[in-house]
């Protein structure tokens, strides 16, 4: 068991159980993460589509990085359409490995579940017809820690369920959300998903920690770097014991 007041350098990350993971969290498409794709892509629609009236891809695409993706793929796919370039930014050696090669050998599912829940009445990501191929060229698996990102680099972002469940310490929660809206350039849209009390979880047989954190606490990290569009609570309570649901915020860097 990670020990109380466990820092993002105490656990042990190259040894996260990647296909545990996987299986339990993304095996099938949950009702909670649905209705985090219609937040997520319906604001990046807005976003883009909006700078763009009456064309459905934006002029320059975007270099976009997701942050902490361990071994979920949908948040790389909400940015697709606008992306030309996608960072997926992995502290753990074997999720790392996962994503390599999940990118070659894509899970059914991402297309038949994940995809179908992004494209259906979205045109814009309805012109993109074989999404895991697209996505194998445009993305880039790097090995980063969240809290050496570099500043004004991306022009979109996501993040989710790193900043809470990589530590314990209410700092570092707040200084990964800091760094992840900080490598955005200014005006950049993001997504950021976050366990809502969250007392850590188990990844096979391991324990990670995480930061017992609720919305108020990402507005208050979120304040001094981020213009808000939304912070809302997304219902879930089956995923595991020791969370009370799931928080979604969309926003611009300042
Ligand atoms: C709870 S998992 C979330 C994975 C995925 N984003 C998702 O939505 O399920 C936390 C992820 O953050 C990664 N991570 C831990 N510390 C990190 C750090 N300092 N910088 C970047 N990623 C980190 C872990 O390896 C893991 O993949």
């Amino acid at each position: 068991m990670a020990t109380a007041g466990a820092a993002n350098d105490d656990a042990p990350w190259d040894r996260f159980d990647s296909y545990e993971y996987f299986w339990h969290n993304y095996g099938h498409l949950r009702h909670d993460d649905q209705k985090i794709i219609k937040i997520v892509a319906d604001f990046f629609l807005h976003c883009f589509d909006r700078a763009q009236p009456g064309k459905s891809q934006p002029r320059k695409l975007a270099n976009a990085i997701d942050v902490g993706s361990g071994t979920n793929l949908y948040p790389a796919l909400t940015m697709l359409p606008f992306a030309s370039k996608l960072t997926l930014f992995e502290r753990s050696h074997s999720n790392r490995q996962w994503l390599i090669d999940a990118l070659v050998k894509p899970q059914a599912t991402w297309r038949d579940e994940f995809w179908d829940a992004i494209a259906t009445d979205r045109p814009t990501y309805q012109t993109i017809k074989d999404p895991l191929d697209v996505l194998a060229g445009r993305a880039w698996v790097t090995k980063g820690n969240v809290f050496a990102l570099g500043a004004d680099k991306y022009d979109l972002g996501t993040m989710f369920f790193v900043a809470e469940s990589i530590t314990t310490r209410y700092d570092e929660f707040c200084k990964a959300t800091e760094h992840f809206v900080d490598s955005l350039v200014s005006g950049a849209p993001f997504a950021a998903a976050f366990m809502c009390r969250s007392e850590g979880y188990f990844v096979g047989s391991t324990f990670f920690p995480a930061c017992s954190i609720d919305d108020a606490d990402v507005e208050r990290c979120l304040a001094p770097v981020a213009r808000m569009s939304q912070i809302k609570r997304v219902e879930s309570d089956d995923l595991r014991d020791g969370y009370s649901g799931m928080i979604v915020a969309t926003g611009w860097k300042r």
